[in-house]
């Protein structure tokens, strides 16, 4: 059998695919573009792909043999699930063993933004420093505030536990609102209507998938809701957020601030977030720990194993859909 992982990944993953199968091992970014994706993948029966690589449906015509597509992210927006479907190819990703690592970095762009702790430091390292100052770098409190978190699944819900341990008060929506003893252990209170949500929240979260739905779920429209001083959090999909009209909220101060470690049509960021004031941008690092990243490729190579060594659907965990 012949694996093709699209670059080089931290942890076992490969090695533990070399051990069983004939493995290539592609070079970083090789396989971002569409038509060299296309042309490679015709002799693989596995694909262990990153985000970037867009597995459409030209890219899955291309491949007689492919029986499973692993991808090394619990996001699978990259891959047309629907062509995969139709083709008896399976989907798998990597839940669960990023949930807490993408919610620390939420959390940390919330603080990030909520003290200006960028600001701050680069006043410091320029050599502005002049001792403490009672109206130096005034942020905001978050013990006491609410918490809107959007997309209460494994993240939203570490993101909400969090909130929780910071003493804020949680709501959220979802489509499929969460059982009572679910709520009460996360002390959230459902929103059935985004709207109220963004209205309500002092922190928005953002942690929905990217799918035709959530696609500028966050438009001007919404950003006009927001309170004047609330802070909005990205660590999903950058498409969920209109970003041109979010640079825009921020520009005019109508938002209190930004925390974004995801972007429309990365790796460009708009050039007016990054001019933008009380923003902060990082580089698609929410799942970027060791540990983490270690367990993404253990378990995206676990999947691949199990389906070729003929595995039920049942037994694998982390597909996207049972055939
Ligand atoms: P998850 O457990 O599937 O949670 C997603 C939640 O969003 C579910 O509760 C889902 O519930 C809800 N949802 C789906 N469509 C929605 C809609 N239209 N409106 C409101 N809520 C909706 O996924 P996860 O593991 O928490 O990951 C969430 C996302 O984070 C991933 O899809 C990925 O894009 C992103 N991510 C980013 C990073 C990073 O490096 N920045 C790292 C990991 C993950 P319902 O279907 O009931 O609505
Ligand atoms: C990262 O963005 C992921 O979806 O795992
Ligand atoms: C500040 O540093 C304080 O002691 O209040």
């Amino acid at each position: 059998m012949r694996v093709l992982v699209t670059e080089p990944l931290p942890g076992k993953g490969i090695e533990l695919l070399s051990s069983r199968y004939e493995v290539t091992v592609g070079n970083r970014g090789d396989y971002d573009d569409e038509s060299r994706l296309r042309k490679a993948v015709s002799p693989y029966h596995a694909l262990l792909t990153c985000l970037s690589n867009p597995v459409t449906r030209n890219v899955l015509e291309a491949a007689p043999n492919l029986k499973i597509v692993s991808n090394y992210a619990v996001g699978y927006n990259n891959i047309d699930v629907e062509a995969a479907k139709g083709r008896g190819i399976l989907v798998a990703n990597t839940p669960d063993v990023l949930t807490e690592a993408t919610a620390d970095c939420a959390f940390a762009l919330l603080l990030g933004i909520g003290r200006q702790l960028r600001d701050a430091e680069d006043q410091l390292r320029s050599g502005n420093f002049d001792g403490w100052h009672p109206f130096g770098f005034l942020g905001t409190e978050l013990h006491g505030k609410k918490a809107g978190i959007i997309g209460m699944g494994r993240i939203g819900r570490a993101f909400a536990r969090r909130a929780q341990g910071f003493g804020m008060s949680v709501l959220y929506h979802n489509r499929t609102r969460l059982n009572r003893e679910t709520e009460t252990k996360l002390n959230a209170r459902y929103v059935d209507n985004v709207d109220d949500l963004v209205s309500t929240a002092d922190v928005l979260s953002i942690h929905c998938p990217l799918t035709p739905e959530t696609r500028h779920l966050i438009n001007n429209e919404r950003l006009s809701m927001m309170k004047p001083d609330a802070i909005i959090i990205n660590t999903a999909r950058g498409p969920v957020i209109d970003e041109q009209a979010l640079a825009t909220a921020l520009h005019d101060h109508r938002i209190g601030g930004a925390g974004l470690d995801v972007f429309e049509k990365e790796p460009e960021v708009h050039p007016d977030l990054l001019t933008a004031p009380n923003c902060m941008l990082l580089p698609h690092i929410g799942s970027a720990n060791r540990e983490t990243r270690s367990r993404m490729s253990a378990l995206a190579a676990s999947s691949i194993i199990s389906h070729l060594e003929g595995k039920s659907d049942h037994a694998i965990p982390t597909l996207v859909f049972q055939r």
